[in-house]
This record gives structure tokens, C-alpha cells and sequence, in this order.
């Protein structure tokens, strides 16, 4: 893995003031709308954990790929892009051609977390920016909200985080929104949640139609960066399934426990995971697009058999191992979007979008080309929550 040497005063004698710039900028933006904080942090994310912290995420679609802006969990839901432009063309003003796209998306999620009362790090900057992108790569690497805790725990350690760091993290979410369509299931169908928040929610986000429709991901102070999420989720009023998961009789119980009644410490294992993230590089050499190597193929696909269970597809799995070719129709999960679709042939073109799966041409048989990896996994789950969504824009 190609690790880039990063430090504090990468700029310092190419471009000193251009941390004031940013931090300047980012407070315009979030003193204008305070939840532009949260999605300049998350954009941060979406970046780091796609190929690295290298500004893939910005890039439009050219002839010769396609971005990551579409990908399903960014489609219709990352933002601030606005904004990272504009700092962007202020900073080329005073030092052109000399800051990365890449370093600006860092330094604003931090300066976005500092001005919604959050914790401060030391910024670490030198990225260089990639010239390409990969929507499978973001689908493939976001981790899908339907997760369980094993599949968060496996999401981020193949990015190499502790479950420690994982929750440390996921606080993230005591600011921003979340769209309905992210949390519906959650909201009608699990037990694991507050009965007057979940009844609250569905006001606003019914069992069908307004799926773009906004819920707060920490209920109690949505624009504040604080420990509320930790004991929101004492309370099981998680937003997402994926929330309430840190706090649902597992073992990071303990850790949300300690951040409920200890912000310093969390915002300290923050403020280290925040910089851990942000060193993640590009990976160079064997490209993790695909898994090409045999090696990754068997490591992963044995991760897979624990990720297949959570996902109730366990039957098929059985049936997909011997056979390799199963009618759609025992695969539970599929019925999902079966549901959602007119015809075999429209569901045949989603599926062979997860790229890993061959469809026959009537859609009515589908066969894996492999063992299906964690990251076939998380793209089946992101179709699966955002197939509705995706079918409306026109896919
Ligand atoms: C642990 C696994 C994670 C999952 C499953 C997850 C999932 C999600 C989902 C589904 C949304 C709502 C998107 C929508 O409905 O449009 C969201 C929002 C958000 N996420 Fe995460 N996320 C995770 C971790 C993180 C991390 C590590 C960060 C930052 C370091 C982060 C920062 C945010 C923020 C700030 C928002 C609100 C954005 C806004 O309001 O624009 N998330 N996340």
C-alpha cells in the first residue's frame, strides 16, 4: 500500500494562510447553514474510504469513468460540493496550482467539526489528488446502513480501523441528516427502537413516497457536535439500523457507555481516528477494484459467509456454493426488488450493475462469477435500501 507523506506544515512556505482561508470559508458555510458542517465531514469520509483520501470524490464523470458522485450512497445525498469549489478557486487566487482538492476536503471537515463545538487535530495535508474515480469502488467501500455490528466492524477494518475506532467514528453522526429512505426499515420494522421516536419519524416519512424526506441522525441537538448520539443510542433512538447497532446487547455496548458519560474521551479517540482516516492513501500496485488476486478472493469470500447469514440470504448461499445458478425467486432479499421493478429484464440490468453477478438474458437465473466478497455484499444492500430512489432518476 503507497503511503503518502503527509505533515502539519506542508504548505508553509508555498501557500502559509491557506488554513485561515479554509477555516474562514467552512465557517461562512456553516454559520449560512449549520448542517453544511456534517456534510463537509462526510464528503471527508466518502473520500478517504474510496481509493484513499485523494479528491476522487469531486470529480464529474468523464468519457473515460464514471465518478463517484452517482455512486448509490452519494447519489441524491452528498453535498457541500458547492462549497469545496469555492474554497477551492479562493485558494487558487493566492497560491495557484500548489493545494490539493484532496487537503481542502480534510482541513474543512475539521474546521466544519470545530465550528459545530467539536473537538480540534492537527491537520495533516500533502495529499495528492487523483486525476480518476471509481463509482464501483465507492459502492463497493461505503459501508451500507443496513450493516450489522459484524459487517460495520469488517467494513472498516478492511480500511484499517479497530471496532474501537469504528464507534469512535460513527459519532460523527451526532450532526447531520439522513434521508427516509435510509431509515424506513428501521422505523416499521425493528423492535430495537424508542416507540414514541420511531412513531414520531413515520410522520414524516411514510411506508412509501418521500424518500428524500430529512430526519435528524442524533435527534437531540442535530447541529451540535456533542456525545448526544451515544446516549440517544442508550436510549434506542439510533437512527439508522447501522446506529443503533453499536448499542444493541454486542460487544461495543461498553464503548458507548463510556463516550455517553465521558465526551472528553470521546472526542479525543475522535480527533485520533479523524487524522487516522485522513492518512489513508491510494492503494497502489494490486488494485483493490475487483479483488484480482486468488488471495483476496478466498480471504474475503470466507468473510463473506458471516456477512450472507446477516443478510437472511443463508438458504441461497447454500444452493449459490453447490449449483452456482439458483432461480432469483428463492433469493429472499431479491423479492425486494423484484417488488420495486417491472420487469426480468429491468432487474437483470440492475443486478449485472453489481458487477458481479451474470444474469441470464430473460433475468430469471443469476449466477456469481466468484465467491461473493464483503464489498458484492454492500452494494447488494445499497440497491437494496436506494433501488426505489435510483428507479426514479431514471435508471
Ligand atoms: C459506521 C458506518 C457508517 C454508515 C453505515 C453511515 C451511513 C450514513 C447514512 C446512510 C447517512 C445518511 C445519508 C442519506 O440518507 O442521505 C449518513 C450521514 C452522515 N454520515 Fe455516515 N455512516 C457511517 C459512518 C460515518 C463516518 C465514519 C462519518 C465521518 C467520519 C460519517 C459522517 C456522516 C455525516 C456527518 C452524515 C450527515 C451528512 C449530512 O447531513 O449531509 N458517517 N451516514
Amino acid at each position: 500500500m503507497g503511503s503518502a507523506q503527509l505533515s502539519s506544515d506542508y504548505y508553509s512556505g508555498t501557500c502559509p494562510d491557506v488554513l485561515t482561508t479554509i477555516e474562514s470559508a467552512v465557517n461562512t458555510a456553516v454559520s449560512n447553514e449549520a448542517r453544511m458542517g456534517a456534510s463537509l465531514l462526510r464528503l471527508h469520509f466518502h473520500d478517504c474510504f474510496v481509493n484513499g483520501c485523494d479528491g476522487s470524490v469531486l470529480l464529474d464523470d468523464t468519457t473515460n469513468f464514471t465518478g463517484e458522485k452517482t455512486a448509490v450512497p452519494n447519489n441524491n445525498s452528498l453535498r457541500g460540493f458547492d462549497v469545496i469549489d469555492t474554497i477551492k478557486s479562493q485558494v487558487e487566487s493566492t497560491c495557484p496550482g500548489v493545494v490539493s482538492c484532496a487537503d481542502i476536503v480534510a482541513a474543512a471537515a475539521l474546521y466544519s467539526v470545530v465550528a459545530l463545538g467539536g473537538p480540534s487535530w492537527t491537520v495533516q495535508l500533502g495529499r495528492r489528488d487523483s486525476t480518476t474515480a471509481s463509482l464501483t469502488a465507492a459502492n463497493n467501500n461505503i459501508p451500507a446502513p443496513t450493516l450489522n455490528l459484524s459487517g460495520l466492524i469488517t467494513a472498516f477494518s478492511n480500511k484499517g480501523f479497530s471496532a474501537n475506532e469504528m464507534v469512535a467514528l460513527s459519532g460523527s453522526h451526532t450532526i447531520g441528516q439522513a434521508r427516509c429512505t435510509s431509515f424506513r426499515a428501521r422505523i416499521y420494522n425493528e423492535t430495537n427502537i424508542d416507540s414514541q421516536y420511531a412513531t414520531s419519524l413515520q410522520s414524516n416519512c411514510p411506508s412509501a413516497g418521500g424518500d428524500n424526506n430529512l430526519a435528524p441522525l442524533d435527534t437531540t441537538s442535530p447541529t451540535t457536535f456533542d456525545n448526544a448520539y451515544f446516549t440517544n443510542l442508550q436510549s434506542q433512538m439510533g437512527l439508522l439500523h447501522s446506529d443503533q447497532q453499536l448499542f444493541n446487547g454486542g460487544s461495543t455496548d461498553s464503548q458507548v457507555n463510556t463516550y455517553s458519560s465521558n465526551p472528553d474521551t470521546f472526542f479525543s479517540d475522535f480527533a485520533s481516528a479523524m487524522v487516522k482516516m485522513g492518512s489513508l492513501s491510494p492503494l497502489t500496485g494490486t488494485s483493490e477494484e475487483g479483488f484480482v488476486g486468488k488471495v483476496e478472493d478466498e480471504e474475503v469470500g470466507l468473510g463473506m459467509r458471516r456477512r450472507t447469514a446477516a443478510m437472511d440470504l443463508s438458504s441461497a448461499e447454500e444452493k449459490w456454493s453447490t449449483h452456482h445458478e439458483v432461480p432469483i425467486n428463492v433469493v429472499a432479499s431479491f423479492k425486494k426488488i423484484k417488488a420495486a421493478i417491472d420487469s426480468h429484464s429491468q432487474l437483470a440490468s440492475i443486478l449485472r450493475n453489481s458487477n458481479k453477478l451474470v444474469v441470464s438474458e430473460d433475468g430469471k437465473k443469476i449466477r456469481r462469477q466468484h465467491p461473493l466478497t464483503g464489498s458484492d455484499f454492500n452494494i447488494l444492500s445499497w440497491i437494496l435500501i436506494y433501488f426505489s430512489v435510483a428507479c426514479v432518476c431514471g435508471t
